[in-house]
């Protein structure tokens, strides 16, 4: 019988659990994979498999998920060093380079990720990809002043902004109030370079090119888990 995407996506976050120990302070990713991994501590920490944990949450729907289960939540205010985050991601690559953002939660993702000694990017198969662009486009946070300017900044570098709208139509707006363009570059062949071109920018808040951020990516798929750690590739299957 064939497995659901959801169940894969489960697979994933539930094998990156197993990183978590007692004591740490973990990130909390946000999306419909890594809330598994949120759900699966929860657990944990109710049978006392684990204890003493501590989590920061990616944004406020993850932080009122956590809290309606129990687990115990810091700040980066209180904790600036993280041990472990477990994330979602919208494309991979082998070299762990990432897009993320597809729900929006860009920019305190990438501030967790900064923060975190070990991030964990967990993904179904379908999120991986030879070249970043090719499947996604890069969301792309920018504060409303202005954002139209944003628009012809980012056609001048390639790209094909769309202002994301919410289920109602409405302008989506972040956790911080900002909006989000999502923007098709085709395959990006240096990312870097484009990364570097939209920090630079004021009125760009925050871009969903996570470059040197990942330190592992598990991809799951009906056949099992490939675990890609920085510098090496691990093939079990689980
Ligand atoms: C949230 O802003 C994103 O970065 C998510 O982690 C990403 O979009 C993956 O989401 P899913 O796990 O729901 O596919």
């Amino acid at each position: 019988m064939s497995m659901d995407i959801s169940d894969i996506k489960k697979k994933a976050a539930e094998y990156a659990v197993q990183f978590i120990e007692s004591g740490m302070i973990v990130g909390l990713g946000h999306g419909s994979t890594a809330i598994f991994a949120v759900r699966r501590l929860a657990d944990l920490l109710q049978n006392k498999e684990r204890t003493d944990i501590l989590a920061v949450p990616c944004s406020l729907h993850v932080e009122e998920e956590a809290r309606r289960l129990g687990i115990p939540l810091t700040t980066l205010d209180e904790h600036s060093h993280i041990d472990l985050t477990i994330d979602g991601a919208d494309e991979v690559t082998e070299k762990l380079e990432v897009i993320k953002g597809g729900g929006g939660a860009l920019l305190r993702e990438k501030m967790v990720a900064q923060a975190s000694r070990r991030e964990i990017i967990v993904v179904d198969h379908t999120k991986l990809t030879p070249v970043l662009g090719t499947n996604w486009p890069v969301p792309i946070e920018v504060i409303p002043f202005g954002w139209r300017f944003q628009v012809r900044y980012l056609e001048s570098l390639g790209a094909h902004p769309i202002l994301r709208r919410d289920m109602r139509g409405n302008k989506f707006t972040t956790d911080q109030g900002n909006y989000i363009l999502d923007c098709y570059f085709g395959p990006i062949q240096e990312p870097d370079k484009i990364a570097i071109m939209l920090s630079e920018r004021a009125g760009i808040v925050e871009h969903g090119l996570f470059l040197g951020l990942a330190t592992d990516v598990v991809i799951a798929s009906e056949k099992g888990v490939r675990h890609i750690k920085a510098g090496t590739t691990v093939l079990p299957e689980k």
